[in-house]
């Protein structure tokens, strides 16, 4: 088994893209594509178990996604529901926790009992918090946070841990709205392949990339150890 020498993040979110490019590639219909997304989303949780990660946020359908077809839309959030109805089970056993992330009240009625009842009977889930936006608007959420929380503590607690790193498939190298608060101070990896071809070798090569990165929060390399004591006045 390969071991790692780098620090791995705590905190990991991923831009699903490319499950269109995938199918169309293979002259499919998109449907395809996202159906296999699933079985890489289901690889990308179990490796990060194995990896140590103790958060992943996946991107799963935007807020802005609600413009694309009928049948499109209708055919993903069939997909998320049979995610939930299947994979609970199996998400149970493997200690992970779920959440949904996002805007409900536009989802289809259905939806929002399953939703309830994956992230009840998931609560006790210790090894990995895996977290679905779904009809998520990273600005709507910030908007939401606002309303309450007034220090940063707060809109932290409203919104969720910082990403410590943001993995974006297929090539495209933009935030579509996600996770923008969150992401202030992420390393960020962006990878060629499409998202159903994605999976723990893929997972890994972005850890090592992270594992490249200097962090350094506005303040210097931590080179010679030492403490950086100024404070502004
Ligand atoms: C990502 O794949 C999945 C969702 C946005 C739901 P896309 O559907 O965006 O695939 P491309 O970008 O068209 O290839
Ligand atoms: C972002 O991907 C949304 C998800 C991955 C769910 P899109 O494919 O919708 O983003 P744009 O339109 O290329 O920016
Ligand atoms: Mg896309």
């Amino acid at each position: 088994m390969m071991t790692s020498t780098f620090s791995i993040p705590a905190h990991v979110a991923i831009i699903m893209d490319g499950n269109g490019r995938w199918a169309s590639a293979r002259s499919l219909p998109r449907f395809e594509g996202h159906r296999e997304g699933v079985h890489a989303v289901r690889r990308t949780a179990e490796a990060a178990i194995r990896l140590g990660i103790q958060t992943l946020t996946l991107y799963a359908f935007s807020s802005d996604n609600w413009k694309r077809p009928k049948t499109e839309v209708r055919a993903l959030l069939l997909l998320l529901r049979h995610y939930l109805l299947t994979e609970i089970e199996e998400c149970r056993r493997k200690g992970i926790r779920l959440s949904v992330i996002g805007r409900r009240d536009r989802l289809p009625g259905d939806l929002i009992p399953l939703i309830e009842s994956a992230e009840g009977e998931t609560a006790p889930g210790s090894r990995l918090h895996l977290r679905l936006a779904v009809d998520y608007s990273s600005r709507d959420a910030i908007l939401n946070a606002s309303r309450n929380a007034r220090t940063r503590e707060e809109f932290t607690h409203a919104l969720g841990p910082d990403v410590d790193l943001l993995i974006r498939t297929a090539g495209e190298q933009r935030l579509s709205d996600f996770l923008l608060w969150e992401c202030a101070y992420a390393e960020m990896v962006f990878l060629p392949l499409s998202w159903p071809d994605f999976g723990e070798q893929s997972l890994r090569e972005a850890l090592a990339a992270y594992g490249r990165r200097v962090r350094k929060f506005g303040g210097l390399a931590a080179v010679t150890g030492e403490a950086l004591e100024y404070a502004p006045s």
